[in-house]
């Protein structure tokens, strides 16, 4: 096994060598690989443009590292242990033999149906084993997939299908969350209204929910494997063919397809995998993640699977049937290492601990947390409660265009602080810049947390605007990996992230731009401008509120609220609803026409004064309003 760090001394001699000689650090990792044929170059970058290659002129295929590596020696293995939403429903468990069968088939499916090397197909299913059977088995053929949270709209869909020119798309009849069943192929055949490049659609019959199948485009997955093969030989990839494209949001309107590859994706997933949570053998591993999200790519498919490690698939809610459901699976799994998302645990610390006390949870050994940082409370209730004082927590800090974890403790190994991400990973080289781009050295000092080597899973591009990726990454700070995170290292060397410093919210773990909102609020006919801005939420960590300024000639203030909601989950999805709405007269905007969100998110924060220098204005007094009418925001 690959260079798995037993001790802190360990880490430290690992991260020294890992910045002295990048190269021999990743090579001696690459070399437990299998590997079609071995690289050129093990890297060659330059941040400007970028051009960031990772074992170059490889040859493999992502697949025969989880399969044909591990079917001597792991075969009756669980690779899935997948859980579904209702409790009374049997869990189903996918051996490395099984799973390797289905994706092999499956591959084949998708070959019959058109699909070849290089193809986007977009993936927009609930959690279960088919989604991660979908995944592998693009990546065996060589297709790219691309996988949409199954709670975006059809709006949003469509965008997605159209900007990568997707020919297929993988769905289900409807999706179990919690008490709802949700009509997916439904949002499926909306969202195809407005694209064209879509040949096929395959279908999961999941909740036997009712559809309309179309012919000559629509297939039933059962029918599309009835008969197929399940022996396929996986398609030979270059290092930097593309694995996947995952969109996510920026500080613009649009959302950015990020791009992966094959072989840089592999090597830092795997390595991340087995030293952050010091997976071990007999472990059951879960994380709570959806697959439509990079933590869900990474840590529930890519990362554990070449790891060799049994990995949990939950298909429901953390509240349903009740709020004790994680700690029940976890007992029922014999859980191990635990993966999941400060606002999961707000909202389940919300209930009190009489919903934990029921389980043992004495199978534990490690925790984790992603997407957001934890806050002291949140960090303390879950070292106590769920880990009993005995699991290291590994907070690990990392992004949809990183790929993989960048800064977190090693759990057991290195020390864990309170809402500290801690150190960076061998192989990573943070560096915290003020806004001029100048080096903060030393500790105890906060800014801009920039990346200043390559590591890698990065992002190569965004799918067909790498001009976009030069800009939004690499232009802020000159040769240096911009990640639009403020972070402050404190007087031990600790990291700690601050959140995000452009316009992009995080609300429970979930990017959001503000511009992407605020579009699609000003969508509905009433609203003649909008301004969106993050607020601290109990919950959520962030939530989202929104300033409108609209025509309120024929609506009940109440009626346009909710419309305005409406309009964005049919836009976006449900999980960019605004959490606040005040109605304002105007907003407060400079002579040159920019709105000055630094005034409205003090506002959205309580604050009633101090609002540093506002002579810039073009009317100063569009700020006593709207702060006199905060109280409205509902
Ligand atoms: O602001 C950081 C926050 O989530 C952003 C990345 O979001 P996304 O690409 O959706 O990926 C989430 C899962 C990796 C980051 O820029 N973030 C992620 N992890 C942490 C975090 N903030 C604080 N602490 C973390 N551990």
């Amino acid at each position: 096994m690959a260079r798995k760090i037993h001790t802190l001394a360990g880490y430290i001699y690992e991260y020294q060598r890992s910045v002295l000689d990048p190269e021999a650090f990743w090579t001696q990792i690459a070399e437990t690989f299998y590997w079609q044929k071995k690289w050129d170059k093990v890297v060659e970058w330059e941040f400007d443009t970028p051009s960031i290659k990772w074992f170059t002129n490889a040859k493999l295929n992502i697949t025969e590292n989880i399969f044909e590596r591990y079917l001597h020696t792991k075969k009756d293995k669980p690779a899935i242990i997948w859980e579904p939403n209702d409790p009374s429903e049997p869990n189903i468990t996918l051996t490395y033999r099984e799973l390797y069968e289905k994706t092999c088939q499956f591959a084949n499916a998708l070959k019959n149906n058109g699909v070849g090397k290089g193809d986007r197909v977009i993936i927009y299913m609930p959690m279960v084993p088919e989604a991660a059977i979908a995944m592998l088995a693009c990546a065996r053929i060589g297709a790219i997939h691309s996988i949409v949270f199954a709670g975006f709209s059809a709006n949003s869909l469509s965008d997605r299908i159209n900007d990568c020119t997707a020919t297929v798309v993988l769905t289900s009849d409807g999706n179990f969350r919690g008490a709802k069943t949700i009509p997916v192929k439904a949002v499926v055949d909306e969202a195809l209204e407005s694209t064209s490049t879509v040949e096929k659609v395959i279908v999961l019959e999941r909740t036997k929910t009712p559809v309309t199948m179309k012919p000559g485009r629509d297939i039933w997955w059962h029918d599309a494997i009835d008969d197929v093969s399940a022996e396929n030989v996986a398609e030979t990839m270059d290092s930097e063919d593309m694995l996947f494209i995952l969109y996510t949001s920026g500080s613009t309107g649009k959302p950015k397809g990020i791009v992966h590859t094959c072989a840089g994706y592999m090597v830092n997933c795997y390595y991340t995998f087995k030293n952050v949570f010091q997976y071990n053998d007999e472990d059951v591993y879960w994380c709570t993640a959806d697959v439509g999200w990079i933590t869900g790519h990474s840590y529930i498919v890519y990362g554990p699977l070449l790891a060799g490690a049994t990995t949990v698939m939950y298909e429901g809610v953390p509240t349903h049937p009740h709020p004790g459901r994680f700690w029940e699976i976890i007992d029922k799994l014999k859980v191990n290492q635990f993966y999941t998302a400060p606002t999961a645990i707000r909202a389940l610390a919300a209930y009190g601990i009489d919903p934990v006390l029921p389980y043992k949870l004495d199978s534990l050994k490690v925790l984790g947390t992603v997407g957001e940082p934890i806050n002291e409370e949140a960090w303390h209730w879950y070292h106590d409660h769920i880990g009993k004082g005995r699991c290291p927590i590994v907070d690990t800090w990392w992004q949809t265009e990183t790929g993989a974890i960048l800064i977190s403790p090693l759990a057991g190994i290195t020390p864990t602080k309170p809402a500290y991400a801690t150190l960076p990973l061998p192989g990573v080289q943070p560096i915290i810049v003020d806004n001029e781009g100048n080096e903060l050295k030393g500790n105890s000092v906060e800014g801009n947390l920039c990346i200043k080597y390559p590591w890698p899973s990065m992002l190569r591009t965004i799918y067909g605007e790498h001009e976009r990726c030069q800009q939004t990454y690499f232009s802020t700070f000159k040769g240096l990996y911009f990640t639009g995170d403020g972070v402050k290292r404190d007087e031990d060397g600790y990291y700690r992230i601050l959140g995000r410093v452009d316009d992009v919210i995080n609300v429970s773990g979930h990017r959001m731009g503000t511009a992407e909102v605020e579009n699609a609020i000003n969508e509905h006919p009433k609203v003649m401008e909008s301004a969106v801005v993050g607020y601290p939420h109990p919950i959520k960590g962030q939530g989202i509120y929104a300033f409108a300024i609209c025509d309120m000639s024929d609506r009940s203030e109440e009626n346009l609220k909710k419309e305005i909601r409406v309009t964005v989950a049919r836009i976006i999805g449900p999980i960019a609803k605004p959490d606040l709405i005040q109605i304002v007269p105007g907003l407060p905007k400079t002579r040159s026409g920019k709105i000055m969100r630094r005034i409205l998110r003090k506002i959205a924060t309580g604050e009633k004064d101090n609002f540093g220098d506002t002579s810039t204005l073009l009317d100063p007094d569009v700020v006593t309003k709207i702060i006199e009418s905060a109280g409205t925001a509902s």
